[in-house]
């Protein structure tokens, strides 16, 4: 099985190539800029788990980039068996601070890069009558929260499109799911002092922030067989805020 992972070289993406090599998944792994690091850690996950990992550059701001990046990969001319949309941008900020010109950047990332990389992904899917797309949604865009109408809208936006896409797909044997994790520890979090990184683990129930593993091992699954009549749906996974 082949999937792609946006955002792989940190945080939940990071976690998500560990967690799919080690199932055997082949994957397309992709990142902003190549460094020696990434590639030398991607050649050393392959390795370990018997798979092969290639990885893909391109910036999510970058229209032409997004294409040839995809591109590459469909000419490859191997099976698509999943997509996971896992890169993105968090920002906070009251209305009243912001310009509209950043809240369009946050938009251009989170939302209109996903639309151009699932667009292209499942015309390949399409004619394969198969595949499973997976979309980083964000409970920021189920609780309405001041200083998120940004990130939150954006967030809000993914899932809802995940929801549409799922019944364009469907018919075609594709299904579309989103996640949407609670406060998880990655270095998106940490633009927070740690009060209100105290104040966030609070909310959970279980009293503590989530691992980026806690987020990779959904998608494994929604990816699986297992998962098969699941369409559609917002998985959250927040420790049961
Ligand atoms: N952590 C949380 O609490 C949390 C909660 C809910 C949802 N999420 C969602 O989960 C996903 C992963 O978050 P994370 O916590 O792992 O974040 P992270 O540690 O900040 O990692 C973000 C990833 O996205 C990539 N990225 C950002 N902007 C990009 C751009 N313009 N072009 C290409 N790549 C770009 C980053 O690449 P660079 O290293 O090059 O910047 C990095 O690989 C995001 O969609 C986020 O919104 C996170």
């Amino acid at each position: 099985m082949n999937v792609i992972i946006t955002g792989c070289n940190r945080g939940i993406g990071k976690a998500m190539v560990e967690v799919f090599a080690s199932a055997g998944y082949n994957i397309w792994a992709c990142a902003r800029k190549a460094t020696l690091e990434y590639e030398v850690w991607l050649k050393d996950t392959a390795e370990e788990a018997g798979v092969w990992i290639k990885p893909i550059y391109f910036e999510l701001t970058d229209t032409e980039a997004i294409n040839a990046g995809i591109q590459t990969i469909i000419d490859e001319g191997q099976s698509i068996d999943v997509l996971v949309n896992n890169a993105g941008i968090s920002t906070v900020g009251l209305l009243s601070m912001s310009k509209v010109e950043d809240i369009e950047h946050l938009f251009a990332v989170n939302y209109f890069a996903m639309l151009r990389i699932i667009q292209k992904v499942s015309k390949k899917m399409a004619r394969q009558r198969k595949g499973c797309i997976i979309n980083m949604g964000s409970i920021a865009g189920i609780e309405p929260q001041p200083g998120k109408i940004a990130y939150g809208s954006s967030k809000a936006a993914v899932m809802m499109m995940t929801k549409c896409l799922a019944k364009e797909l469907g018919p075609m044997g594709i299904r579309v799911n989103a996640i949407a994790p609670g406060p998880i520890e990655t270095e998106m979090i940490h633009q927070y002092k740690d009060d209100m990184l105290e104040k966030l683990a609070s909310e959970s129930s279980l009293r503590r922030l989530g691992k980026k593993e806690e987020i990779a091992q959904v998608a494994l699954f929604l990816a699986s067989e297992q998962a098969s009549y699941i369409n559609g749906e917002i998985i959250k996974v927040d420790g049961g805020r």
